[in-house]
């Protein structure tokens, strides 16, 4: 397969999919900032590249160290020490580094959920308490929809840190809300990187026991 290369490896989904692909033996590599904890991802036998994605020039360098095609995930989150926000501008660099080196296969985009066209279903509360990031997120759904990569995004509910469930699932109602275990989002990825059906789509993720909805949610059929 072709190589992976994620942003935002370094703790949660990122990590729990680059633990998945390298198991099923895929070359990983990951750009980490240059505090970040490597050694997880070093023990796994993941690449680790050194930068910071509000620097296009940093995630350049990065993209240069893969001769042929790659595949991208990026879980980035995030405010740099200027306040600048790895949720809109970290991953509108990437996009567009990745589209310009012309060599990327799938790009998939780990947003939240609330973003695009979930945003009219938001709770007073979650715009009190997150409306800004989600609202950044929704600015790189939107750059990397103008692009002609192989995207999918997936907008994952309330993320908790507990062993995967196997109860994931994509919906494409944008009224549902819930919870939903990291693992179980990083092995949604890991099957969307595969399934062909999942191209430039935009999905909700959550798990089918932990969701509410006041309309049907129909999980989307992944391969
Ligand atoms: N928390 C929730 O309930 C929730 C709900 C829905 C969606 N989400 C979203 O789901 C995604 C995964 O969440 P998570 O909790 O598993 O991961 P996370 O803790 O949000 O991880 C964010 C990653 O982004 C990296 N990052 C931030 N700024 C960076 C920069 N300037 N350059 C390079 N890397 C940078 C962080 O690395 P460092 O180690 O350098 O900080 C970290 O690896 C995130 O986008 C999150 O916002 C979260």
């Amino acid at each position: 397969m072709r190589p992976l290369l994620i942003f935002g490896a370094s703790r949660g989904v990122g990590l729990e999919l680059a633990a998945l692909e390298r198991a099923a033996g895929r070359p990983v590599a990951v750009l980490l900032r240059p505090a970040s904890e490597a050694g997880p991802l070093q023990e796994i036998g993941a690449q680790v590249l050194r930068g910071d994605v509000l620097s296009r020039p940093d995630i350049e360098q990065a993209l240069a160290s893969f001769p042929g095609s790659f595949d991208v995930v990026s879980t980035l989150s995030g405010r740099g020490e200027d306040g600048r926000l790895a949720d809109d501008e970290g991953n509108i660099n990437v996009i567009e580094a990745v589209k310009a080196s012309g060599r990327a296969g799938r790009f998939i985009l780990v947003t939240s959920m609330g973003c695009g066209d979930m945003a009219p279903y938001r709770s007073e509360r979650a715009i009190a308490a997150f409306g800004a990031v989600v609202d950044a997120k929704t600015r790189a759904e939107d750059r990397l929809k103008e692009t002609d990569l192989d995207w999918t995004i997936l907008r994952p509910g309330g993320l908790v840190s507990e062993p995967p469930t196997s109860n994931g699932l994509l919906t494409q109602n944008p009224r549902v809300h819930g919870f939903i275990h990291r693992a179980d989002v990083a092995s949604l990825a890991f099957r969307v990187l595969r399934d062909s059906a999942t191209s430039r789509q935009a999905f909700a993720a959550v798990d089918r026991n932990r969701m509410n909805c006041d309309t049907a949610v129909d999980p989307f059929p992944l391969a």
